[in-house]
């Protein structure tokens, strides 16, 4: 879910609705906002914010405090009465919640004997009946009032409370969900990440776990839910506001597909030095020592970012020869995992806030493992709480299907994987150097591969109405199959799966037929021959078989019925090209089957609950 809220001179409503705009690859069920306007009217509606607009476009909302929210369900349906803000049983506050109040169901129990009653299925009303009670009970303030509650509740939150007998403050609290605080003069922006803020000012401040804001025009108070008042710590922002816009491309996903030499330039900035055969990763130098002596590392990851892992296991056993698990992060935490004081443990995360990888970091750390992060936002809490770590350096991505943000984890995996090997005398300089040397050109040969897309389109008009698909790759195209199967299954609704070639003979190969588009990584590289002839078995079955294969590749095209070529490098960065024209395979047959591209059905962005 999105929050934002805003305290100070000017209108509060379209920033709250550009602000939601902004959230919206958030969650995108429902969405509500909530203004200061002779007491406060809250306005809400099942649907995407455009709906809300639409909703509200005759009373336009006037006053200069407020808040919204865009939804992802947990608990209760998209449906108006469960969107938020939700209200106290006498109307005086109002609440947005992003995140879960795990025991909802006892505070729900004794508020019912005690004679509430609720008007939606949500934790959420709960909570803000139980500010409610409190306050009517023992007659506190606003703020004390939220923190005597938040200290009775189990769960993850960012909230944003509003109380029509404080007509001139905004409290605001967080526990595992992030909420960041943009601070400008006579007036304070509060949002989920600061994308809605960065057109204000660019000086925020995070707020911390078990932190409370009391946020009035010229005047902010931090609290811990222990009542110690804080010093909060003003960071400036390094984002600019056209990475948030889609310039000139018809949706995000099109254009952060595009936008990937670029970022993985950024990615490789200031850290490599090819003639030198050095590689330079700021957060990882203190831990040189303990990558040179690691017995194994475990990555904990989600979604695309899980295949980012799996690609980053190959490139670190390939090279630095250190034994890598990787873990989906919800499985991980809740199976006792074995981790000792000797483990690396590295989470990767786009948006640094997935509150499975958040937790199963946290248990590695409990048990004493040296914990990293791959991130691609700078200030999110799993770069906060990581003992070092390295950013991706990707840019803003708002479309809900990973594409950029994906090959610049690759590319940070790459990074490091050379790191571990170099530390540890695992390849030697003179190797080390042609790597960092093709390494340095990926960047020209990602936009030699994005010429790719009007072939793409073409092959993608021939298939867009299959309603299965598999992907096919060995060796580090294994992940990149999974991710271009993800991919299609996220944005058009098509069911697809990934598999390592060779093992579709224990099973897939039972579903070929000529209805069945079959997509091989077949790029020339050491299993080149082994896909070829899974090829052909594919082919013996009557398959249809798109292949993406190495620029002048002649046997597979004899073979495939489609091939799309990318540039000749090394294994180590086939991903990176390889993955290219399978996001724009899924990009095509989304569109072309009619389906929301940036933001589809069911799926949200940043998943900050369990
Ligand atoms: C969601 C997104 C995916 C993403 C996954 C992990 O499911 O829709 O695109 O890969 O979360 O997110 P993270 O921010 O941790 O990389």
């Amino acid at each position: 879910c999105g929050i934002v809220g805003y305290i100070g001179y000017r209108e509060a409503y379209p920033i709250l609705i550009k602000g939601l705009q902004r959230l919206e690859y958030r969650g995108y069920d429902s969405a509500g906002v909530a203004v200061f306007d002779q007491g406060i009217k809250v306005y809400k509606k099942a649907g995407k914010v455009s709906d809300l607009e639409n909703f509200v476009k005759d009373v336009t909302p006037k006053g200069s405090v407020g808040m919204g929210h865009t939804r992802w369900a947990t608990h209760g349906a998209p449906s108006d009465r469960n969107s938020h803000p939700h209200s106290s049983g006498d109307r005086k506050l109002t609440i947005i919640h992003n995140g879960i109040i795990e025991n909802y169901g006892n505070i729900k129990d004794t508020l019912l004997a005690k004679g509430h009653v609720f008007k939606s299925d949500t934790d959420t009303e709960v909570l803000i009946h139980l500010v409610e009670d409190i306050q009517k009970e023992t007659g506190l303030d606003l703020l004390e009032a939220v923190r005597i509650t938040l200290t009775k509740v189990i769960g993850a939150y960012a909230i944003v409370i509003m109380s029509a007998d404080e007509p001139d403050s905004l409290i605001a609290a967080r526990k595992g969900s992030p909420m960041v605080i943009g601070v400008g003069k006579g007036e304070y922006f509060i949002a989920s990440d600061a994308t809605p803020i960065i057109e204000y000012t660019k000086n925020v401040i995070y707020l911390n776990d078990n932190e409370i804001a009391h946020i009035r025009r010229d005047e902010l108070l931090i609290k811990t839910t222990d009542n110690d008042v804080q010093t909060p710590y003003i960071h400036e922002l390094d984002m600019k506001l056209e990475a948030l816009e889609k310039g000139g491309y018809d949706h995000f996903m099109l254009k952060e597909i595009y936008e990937q030499a670029r970022s993985i330039r950024d990615c490789l900035r200031g850290r490599i030095y090819p003639a030198q055969g050095k590689i330079q990763l700021g957060g990882l130098q203190e831990y040189k020592e303990k990558l040179k002596m690691v017995d194994r590392i475990i990555i904990v990851a989600c979604g695309t970012s899980w295949h980012a892992g799996l690609v980053g296991e190959y490139l670190i056993e390939e090279y630095g020869r250190v034994p890598v698990e990787v873990e989906y992060a919800s499985e991980f935490r809740y199976r006792n995992p074995i981790i000792t004081h000797k483990d690396i443990v590295i989470a990767i995360s786009q948006s640094g806030e997935t509150a499975d990888t958040m937790a199963a970091l946290e248990i590695a750390k409990e048990r004493g493992a040296t914990i990293f992060g791959i991130c691609n936002v700078v200030g999110a809490s799993i770069p906060r709480i990581t003992d070092a770590g390295a950013y991706t350096h990707a840019g803003p991505e708002i479309g809900v299907a990973s594409t950029k943000a994906f090959t610049a984890q690759v590319t940070v995996l790459t990074l490091i994987a050379f790191y571990i090997a170099q530390q540890r005398g695992t390849i030697s300089q003179s190797k080390l150097i042609e790597f960092l040397t093709e390494l340095d050109s990926i960047p020209a040969l990602v936009e030699r591969t994005l010429q790719c897309n009007n072939r793409v389109e073409e092959i993608a008009a021939r298939f867009k109405d299959s309603n299965n698909c598999l992907f096919l790759g060995r060796g580090s195209s294994f992940p990149v199959a999974l991710e271009g199967a993800l991919k299609l299954k996220e944005i058009s609704y098509v069911h697809a799966e990934g598999y390592p070639a060779a093992e579709m003979k224990h099973g897939p190969i039972a579903l070929i037929d000529a209805d069945m588009p079959v997509i091989f990584i077949a790029t020339k590289n050491s299993s080149y021959e082994k896909v070829v002839s899974n090829i052909q078995e594919v082919k013996a079955r009557g398959g249809r078989v798109i292949a993406i294969v190495t620029e002048g590749d002649t046997e597979v095209r004899d073979m495939a019925e489609y091939v799309i070529e990318i540039p000749q490098t090394d294994d180590a960065f086939v991903p990176l090209l390889a993955t290219i024209p399978l996001q724009f395979l899924s990009y095509h047959i989304a569109l072309m089957r009619g389906c929301n591209v940036d933001q589809p059905r069911n799926l949200a962005k940043s998943v900050t609950v369990e």
